[in-house]
């Protein structure tokens, strides 16, 4: 089985750091530590309304820091101007609202077919490894062959929130989305929602390539410090493979 790769999501730095408007703690200190913790990769959201992460931010983390960046983006023309100008080595486009706390649900890429693919071409175009965020569903995966991209995220924030029969169910649905999407040659990634707990399973996918994991690991870091909290991830997801 292929190493499974973590991509730390920093969003939730920057929340603390914006609670008082300053500079501290900096999200790009975290993505140094993460790094040196073994993640593979490291993950930003730039929202429209810019609660966390900045335009300042990203340009940071394309500077400074060596690992792939993977900037979650909502699909308007704003934020392909803004990819385009960084050129991540990702983009994963994701649902956006306003008034959600986070990012409570897959794209729907079936239903936005004309929209999204221009929007896609683009960002290939550019070089940009272009990844859907979707529930694992066949709709949204066909929608994925169809659009052409390389990557699809499954949103894990149901089989998270489940317990019991309900999360196995939840949990089939991702193994088999990732197989039906590597099967026609799309490279699936998991996230939300992810902890020491839950974690495992979703990790034993053996078609996930990549996990994407934020507010747990932030969390975490309040007790334990991000350094071991990302190294235990890591050891969690590696005893599962
Ligand atoms: N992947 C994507 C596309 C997301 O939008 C998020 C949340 O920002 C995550 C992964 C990480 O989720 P969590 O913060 O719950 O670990």
């Amino acid at each position: 089985m292929t190493r499974l790769r973590l991509g730390v999501n920093i969003d939730h730095v920057a929340t603390v750091r914006n609670a008082r408007g300053g500079e501290h703690p900096d999200p790009v200190r975290a993505a140094h530590i993460a790094a040196a913790a073994g993640a593979d990769g490291i993950t930003a959201h730039l929202r429209e309304d810019r609660r966390h992460i900045t335009d300042a931010d990203i340009a940071r983390l394309k500077a400074e820091i060596a690992l792939p960046l993977n900037l979650e983006m909502a699909a308007t023309d704003e934020m392909v101007a803004i990819a385009l100008r960084h050129r991540p080595h990702a983009a994963c486009i994701v649902p956006e609202r306003r008034e959600e706390r986070t990012t409570e649900g897959g794209l729907d890429a079936d239903g936005h077919r004309a929209t999204l693919a221009p929007i896609v071409a683009a960002l290939a175009d550019a070089g940009i490894r272009v990844s859907l965020f979707i529930e694992p569903g066949e709709r949204q995966v066909a929608a994925a062959i169809a659009l052409g991209v390389p990557v699809v995220e499954f949103h894990t924030g149901r089989y998270a929130h489940r317990n019991g029969a309900a999360q196995a169910e939840e949990l089939k649905r991702v193994a088999d989305m990732a197989a039906l999407a590597a099967k026609n040659g799309i490279e699936p990634h998991a996230g939300h929602g992810l902890t020491y707990a839950n974690v495992a399973p979703v990790a034993a996918i053996p078609q996930l390539a990549e996990l994407n994991i934020g507010h747990f690991l932030i969390g975490e870091a309040i007790f334990t410090g991000l350094d071991a909290a990302v190294r235990e991830m890591r050891a969690c997801m590696d005893a599962a493979r």
